[in-house]
């Protein structure tokens, strides 16, 4: 098979490093990829939202199955687009990408479904959002209805504070027409968890837990990120809890899909809040998380290219797919200034010892290769990435390869899975 994955960051690089090694998979390309992506896939310069550039390559070059990585591509219609052209395609239709192109209407289908979730109102009126806010009470919860780049998020300990987030929102439109629709949404206490299932349309087929770290700071602190560092499994998510999501939450959400006609091929991706009430859902992704995909790939034992093709087909009801025991953890590297501004260009040493560790892969999500030389080209840039018998010895493996990277322009956290180890510390 001639297989294109779509995208250029650590999560493309971990399916790409996956895939590289299936026995279906003859060919492999890469629109963009990136300096770690070239060594296993072949990189097309061709960015992940240009729609017609990918369709057009597609059809050029016989591509028999396209992967897609970021949700943008997927909410402005790409799997629809190559379905038409008639090619083959793992990720959801723009109708089912809603889920997580609108938070409004993923509300919605949760609450019509009858899913638990934080109670919630949506507005496009920000008097009356406000009215509503000073009735509920603080802490509360306001969020954008559309995309904003896992920024659109405000938790607010007070009115006062949720009445400014809701003129950020829809007077000052800081993030753009994201925020013309807002929801807010009562706080949920409790620890954090991102469950993944494949889905085909009717079946879901559950993968693994994993935690992320998605503050810039030690101990969970300062300004969020696109995600730090993280491990699989996430200890918090027992046998039993992986069964009461299936049933609660992810089940009646995928039939609550395919009875509004937007029927959800692809993964799901559920971002989970465990309460003293049970788990309940904060929202829902149609893409794999990154940096949670880089400990995902790395704790999958089968071939990944026949379960994405399944569910791209169809055809989840009889498959299974086989993990290790072992955990896995990732530290991201990032680019001094992350998430703030940060500087492009400078030279990333040390990678081939790093990698040379045992049990170490060295996933590239923001780097150029320039003739021998890696440049960082993003905020986050590398994953550090390691397999260990617990979370712990993971972290110390990812930690003994974050020292042979030698890159002055760059920084990591120092505690990720601090809250596993304490509690593998404890048993
Ligand atoms: P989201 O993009 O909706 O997942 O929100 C980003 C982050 O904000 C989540 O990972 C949580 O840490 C936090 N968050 C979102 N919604 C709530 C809520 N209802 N209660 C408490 N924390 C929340
Ligand atoms: N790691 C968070 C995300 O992918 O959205």
């Amino acid at each position: 098979m001639k297989v294109l994955v779509v995208g250029g960051g650590g999560r493309e690089h971990a399916l790409c490093w996956a895939i590289a090694g299936s026995p279906l998979c003859d060919h492999l390309y890469c629109a963009p990829g990136n300096a770690g992506i070239a060594k296993t896939a072949k990189c097309v310069p061709i960015s992940a939202d240009d729609l017609d550039g990918l369709i057009n390559f597609a059809k050029d070059q016989a591509i028999d199955f396209v992967i897609v990585g970021p949700e943008a591509a997927l909410v402005a219609g790409l799997a629809d687009r190559l379905k038409n052209a008639g090619i083959k395609v793992f990720g959801p239709s723009a109708a089912a990408a809603r889920l997580e192109g609108s938070k409004a209407y993923m509300k919605d289908m949760l609450a019509r479904s009858g899913v638990p979730t934080a109670a919630y109102g949506r507005f496009t009126d920000s008097q009356v959002a406000k009215d509503y806010i000073s009735k509920q009470g603080a802490p509360i919860v306001v969020k954008t209805d559309g995309l904003a780049a896992g920024k659109g998020v405000i938790l607010c300990n007070t009115v006062e504070e949720a009445h400014a987030a809701v003129d950020t929102m829809m007077a000052d439109k800081a993030f753009g027409d994201a925020g013309n629709e807002i929801v807010v949404e009562e706080f949920l206490d409790g620890e954090e968890a991102s469950f993944f299932a494949l889905v085909d349309g009717t079946t879901a087929l559950p993968l693994v837990s994993a935690q992320d770290h998605k503050a810039v700071g030690d101990g969970d602190t300062g300004p969020n990120t696109g995600g730090m560092g993280a491990y699989s499994p996430a200890p918090v998510m027992t046998e039993a809890l992986e069964a009461e999501v299936m049933k609660t939450i992810i089940a009646p959400s995928v039939k609550a899909m395919a009875d509004a006609g937007a029927p959800y091929a692809g993964v799901l991706y559920a971002g989970l809040m465990i309460t003293d009430s049970g788990a309940k859902i904060l929202e829902y992704n149609v893409r794999f998380g990154d940096p949670e995909c880089q400990v995902l790939m790395m704790r999958l034992k089968s071939d990944l290219l026949p379960a994405l093709i399944a569910a791209a087909d169809g055809q989840l009801a009889n498959f299974d797919l086989r993990w290790h025991d072992d955990a896995a953890l990732v530290v991201v590297m990032a680019a001094n200034g992350y998430p703030g501004s940060y500087e492009k260009g400078s030279e990333i040493k040390g990678l081939g010892a790093a990698s040379a560790l045992d049990e170490v892969v060295i996933f590239h999500a923001g780097t150029k290769a320039d003739g021998d030389k890696v440049l960082a080209s993003g905020g986050r840039v590398l994953g550090v990435t390691a397999m260990g018998a617990t979370v712990t010895e993971a972290q110390s493996k990812a930690y003994t390869a974050v020292k042979e990277v030698d890159w002055p322009g760059g920084f990591c956290r120092r505690d990720i899975g601090w809250r596993a180890i304490a509690r593998e510390k404890s048993e």
